[in-house]
């Protein structure tokens, strides 16, 4: 008796976690996303710091490059953070950047930056968004090194007038003794947003927002005020890091339905941009604050990584840039001098995803752990996106078998991202794969013989398994 109610029981369980079928459309349903830009992931590197990434650590331009090389495109960078609100630039100094710390670790708390830091930005083969100073209320200081940039970088895509200033206060300079408010930050904006502008006879340059989170400033306050001044600006900004060391759970973060919430208040921020003609960019985010609270170089988080990207350009944002720090003092960095971290395998996975294709549509209702997106070029799906969000940290590894139907091949290929489990870090020997090759700590190099699966299709379906904490990118 105990027996057989095991056995009806395990059956009675097998149907419940069934197969998810999923059809693919053979054209773009109407959930699917606008156009896609041609390098949707990109890379933020923190002011004081961006010289020495491109400089002295050497995996630095094989990352970027390994981006490059799947879609034709170099990543768009911003060059920015907490530290262009503390730069000041200086025509006359000769090194890139100048600041003193007590410790490799800290940021500075004053630094000057000279013409070759401009010069630099401008070497660089994708474009840039340049950060600069509002903080210090010094304009006449911002023009000169806007004027040089102007000039100087063809690959100049916008500049940013201050950092996150829903954290500046009444002691700040810009704020001239007055409470910082947000209608005191939209008139600030409006005001520089002319200023600099009209000093460069431009239009479309500025990166504005730029707000950490949606509140007490957004973008729907900030283009309520921008009036005309909205010609000036190139693109809407906000920043995101759904974490902090507080608050640090790495469940939620890479969790398919909790990262559709965790982003449901930017959707009303891109609708007030795109009223306004614009774009929207999430131009600084990454996993967590404060040091990450040790979920940041995670597998979840290159997982995470993976899905909030499909999810933020379904939504309408045009690009991610996912912030690098202080070098050696950075848990969420995809690369470091020595070690690479792991959530560079999400970036560069999602990279894959989107290589070169137009529009993306969920065929899931983001409401379980488990996702599927059909990618598409010029009409037609390409390949399908298959995440198994489940949280595996030990035991038994689970999985979830997912049916695509409607396919038309008689067998297609998938590569999987994978690693040991949702917690394996890199600097502990838990490589993740990307279709069975690693990146060369150090080089950034791809390595290792490249593993393609296949499938058989029959009558239009072909079935896949995921495992908890895994993907897979199926080529159609
Ligand atoms: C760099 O900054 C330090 C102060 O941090 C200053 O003493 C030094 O003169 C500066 N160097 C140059 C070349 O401007
Ligand atoms: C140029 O910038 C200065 C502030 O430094 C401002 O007073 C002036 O109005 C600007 N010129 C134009 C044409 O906008
Ligand atoms: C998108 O539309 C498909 C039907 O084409 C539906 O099954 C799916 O749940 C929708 N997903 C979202 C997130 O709107
Ligand atoms: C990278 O270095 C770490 C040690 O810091 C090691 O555990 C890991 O296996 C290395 N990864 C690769 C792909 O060689």
């Amino acid at each position: 008796m105990a027996h057989s109610i095991f056995i009806s029981s395990l059956l009675v369980w097998g149907v419940a976690a069934a197969d998810l079928t999923f059809t693919v459309p053979s054209s773009p349903p109407s959930n699917s996303s606008g156009q896609l830009s041609a390098a949707p992931v990109g890379v933020s590197l923190e002011f004081f710091t961006f010289p020495a990434y491109m400089n002295n650590v050497a995996a630095t331009t094989t990352c970027l490059q390994n981006l490059k090389d799947l879609t034709g495109t170099w990543p768009p960078l911003r060059i920015g953070g907490t530290t262009q609100d503390r730069a000041t630039y200086d025509p006359s100094l000769t090194l890139a950047v100048n600041y003193t710390v007590a410790s490799s670790a800290d940021a500075p708390t004053t630094l000057t930056y000279g013409p070759s830091f401009i010069s630099l930005a401008a070497s660089y083969g994708g474009e840039i968004i340049l950060g600069l100073n509002r903080r210090l209320n010094n304009i006449v200081n911002s023009i000169s090194a806007a004027k040089l940039a102007q000039s100087e970088a063809s690959n100049l895509y916008a500049m940013e007038l201050g950092n996150e200033p829903n954290f500046y206060s009444s002691s700040d300079p810009i704020a001239g003794g007055a409470s910082w408010t947000a209608a005191a930050d939209y008139a600030s904006q409006v005001t520089w947003q002319d200023e600099v502008c009209g000093n460069l006879s431009a239009t479309d340059l500025i990166s504005a927002g730029v707000y950490f989170g949606t509140s007490p400033m957004s973008i729907s306050g900030l283009t309520a005020v921008e009036g005309t001044a909205n010609n000036y600006v190139k693109t809407y900004c906000s920043h995101n890091y759904p974490q902090s060391a507080s608050t640090a759970n790495l469940a939620t973060l890479m969790g398919h339905s909790s990262i559709a919430s965790q982003i449901s208040g930017y959707s009303s921020e891109i609708t007030a941009a795109a009223n306004e003609g614009k774009p929207h960019i999430f131009g600084e985010t990454n996993s967590a604050t404060q040091g990450g609270g040790g979920i940041s170089p995670t597998f979840g988080a290159a997982l995470w990584i993976l899905d909030y990207v499909m999810q933020t350009i379904l939504m309408g944002t045009k690009a991610l840039y996912f912030h690098q720090g202080t070098i050696g003092n950075c848990q969420y960095c995809w690369w470091g001098r020595y070690d690479m971290g792991a959530p560079y395998y999400g970036a560069y996975f999602a990279t894959m995803a989107l290589a070169n294709a137009d529009q993306i549509a969920p065929l899931d209702s983001q409401t379980t752990a488990y996702a599927a997106y059909a990618i598409y070029k010029s009409g037609a799906p390409v390949r399908v996106l298959l995440y198994n969000s489940d949280y595996y940290t030990s035991g038994t590894r689970s999985s979830q078998t997912f049916v695509l139907s409607g396919l038309s091949a008689s067998s297609v290929t998938a590569k999987r991202l994978t690693a040991p489990y949702a917690t394996s870090r890199v600097d502990q020997g838990g490589n993740p794969t990307v279709a069975g090759q690693t990146f060369v700590n150090g080089t950034c190099a791809i390595q290792g013989t490249q593993s393609v699966e296949t499938a058989t299709v029959s009558s239009g379906k072909a079935t896949f398994t995921v495992a908890a904490s895994e993907a897979l990118l199926v080529y159609l």
